[in-house]
């Protein structure tokens, strides 16, 4: 029997790993043979650790599992799939798993992710192989067809900032892959390395046949030492496969990759400020233009991407650009891997096309708050987003529905919150974050988060509070227009909105159910 026990961060900071082993020890007692797997999480969080187990039928789930429930599950027939009340049945017809389309996240939880048998018998490869068949210009003639626009916040379109790249002349070109991940509330750039490894590698060695790039770098944050070591342990196969190296899948193609990892700081998620990190420096925003197309890595053209922008890539070479675009709405075309966390009932990763409304989300899968409240808000797009208020929960994940309602998508990290929420601590919070993280470089940054925090105050201990509601959004306004980068100058969402849909919180008018 095939026993699956995730290895996701996820999955152990809930006692996998103790599961895994009590498994191991109650087969062993009783007799049984069995083979265990660890694999990615499926990302239904409530349900982790969740243990699968291979049947004829399928595979059928169990969990939450504790070490302690592991005897009784096994003397209950759970290595034959049998019924218990921790059974879910078939993992795949739970409504969370059948409702998805998952092409980014594919195999993820559903293989072994340092496993090659597995990646190639799910699809790994496909990707590569197709693109290795066209020349750099087709490849990037699919990902425009294919609509991908960036994963990791801006929504800019992928095949202009690959063209850009094949179209300068430089005898070094770099990709980069983004994996600061440092949005709150997201993890799904985690989940893609702990899970499927192999699938980020492999879009990145497509990016580098299609700008003509020879060497790559995967920047990924301290706090995600399991993805590092993953991703490390995928590499060094990759180059005994002859995935990477000099003469890729005997293509001729030379690609060579590693990993790096940085130091905890939330700005080196900005694309400048990761290549001056990666260059050995301080992390420190540089004034764009020149762009990393043209001038980036050691001042080279560089293809910077997040990494759900580059694991969405081999299924668009795999399928064609066209494929992919028939999922979506509007300009936002493919799938979002919307991440489900804060205050909510079945928290996690949830893939699907774009144009599902934040109520279908958080009220329908995810089963609203945890605490039982009503929902009050929703921080969606990370930190440096918009609360969006529960009145407005028909709005339709599309970048551009949701910028007309001056709130973004982002990285596709919603936060959710119950009726308990000051939102005037929140919008404080923001501007805090603000000063902690600025790098220092712009001042209406650097000065302006201070002075935000301050006047909050003011307002919210009834110092002229109109008089200062002014104030705050003069500042707003200036942070804005004034700042050199995306820190400074989106800050001001997640102030503005609080202020713009939960006035009364700022002014004692609202006042929090305990
Ligand atoms: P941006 O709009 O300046 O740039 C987007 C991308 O397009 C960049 O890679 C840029 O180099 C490229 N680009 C722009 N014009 C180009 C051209 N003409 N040719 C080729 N490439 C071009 O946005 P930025 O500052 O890079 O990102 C801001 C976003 O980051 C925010 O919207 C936010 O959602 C997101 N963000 C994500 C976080 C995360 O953890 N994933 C954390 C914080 C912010
Ligand atoms: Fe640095 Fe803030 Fe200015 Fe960005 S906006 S360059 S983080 S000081």
């Amino acid at each position: 029997t095939t026993i699956y026990v995730p290895r996701d961060s996820s999955a152990t900071s809930v006692g996998a790993d103790e599961v895994a082993a009590a498994i191991r020890g109650a087969a062993r007692e009783s007799g049984h043979d069995i083979r265990l797997v660890r694999n990615g999480s499926r990302g239904m969080f409530w349900l982790e650790p969740l243990v699968e187990v291979a049947t004829d039928r399928g595979r059928v789930g169990y969990g939450p599992v504790t070490a302690d429930a592991v005897p009784a599950l096994i003397e209950a027939g759970m290595l034959d799939g049998a019924d218990h009340e921790l059974c879910l049945g078939l993992v795949e017809e739970l409504p969370w798993m059948r409702d998805q389309q998952r092409l980014c996240f594919a195999r993820v939880g559903l293989t072994d992710p340092l496993s090659v048998d597995d990646y190639v018998a799910n699809g790994g490869l496909a990707g590569l192989r197709a693109a290795l068949d066209l020349a750099p210009a087709e490849v990037i003639t699919e990902l425009s067809d294919s609509g991908l626009r960036g994963r990791g916040g801006a929504g800019f379109p992928s095949g202009i900032k690959w063209k850009t790249v094949l179209d300068t002349e430089s005898d070094l070109k770099f990709v980069c892959c983004n994996a600061d991940e440092g949005d709150s509330g997201t993890f799904a750039d985690r989940m893609l390395m702990e899970g499927d490894p192999f699938c980020l590698i492999e879009s990145m060695a497509i990016a580098a046949h299609a700008v003509g790039a020879t060497e790559g770098y995967i920047y990924i944050r301290s706090e995600y030492p399991d993805a590092v070591n993953t991703m490390r342990a995928a590499i060094d196969i990759a180059y005994a496969q002859g995935w990477l190296g000099s003469d890729i899948l005997d293509s001729g193609l030379r690609f060579d990759l590693s990993v790096r990892v940085g130091a905890g700081a939330y700005i080196c998620g900005e694309e400048t400020s990761m290549l001056e990190s990666l260059e050995g420096k301080r992390g420190m925003v540089r004034p764009k233009p020149p762009i990393p197309a043209i001038n980036g890595l050691f001042g080279k053209p560089t293809v910077v991407n997040n990494v759900l922008t580059l694991a969405s890539v081999p299924t668009i070479l795999a399928n064609g650009g066209g494929a992919y675009a028939e999922h979506g709405m509007e300009r936002s075309r493919g799938t979002q891997v919307f991440q489900l966390a804060g205050n909510i009932k079945h928290g996690g990763v949830f893939e699907t096309a774009f144009g599902i409304t934040l109520g279908e989300l958080v009220n329908g899968y995810g089963g609203g708050t945890l605490s039982g409240r009503p929902v009050r808000a929703a921080q969606v797009g990370g930190p440096l987003g918009s609360y969006v208020p529960a009145a407005q929960f028909d709005l339709p994940t599309d970048y551009e529905a949701f910028a007309a309602a001056e709130a973004m998508l982002g990285h596709g990290g919603v936060v959710v919150f119950d009726d308990t929420v000051d939102m005037a601590a929140m919008a404080r919070f923001a501007m805090e974050f603000c000063a902690e993280e600025s790098c220092g470089k712009c001042t209406p940054c650097r000065v302006g988060a201070v002075r935000g925090v301050e006047v909050i105050d003011r307002i919210t201990s009834g110092e002229e509070p109109e008089t200062n509601i002014g104030v705050l959004n003069d500042l707003c306004e200036v942070m804005t227009e004034g700042s050199l980068c995306a820190m400074g100058g989106l800050t001001p969402n997640p102030v503005r909105s609080a202020l713009q849909h939960f006035a009364d919180d700022f002014t004692g008018g609202h006042a929090p159910a305990t």
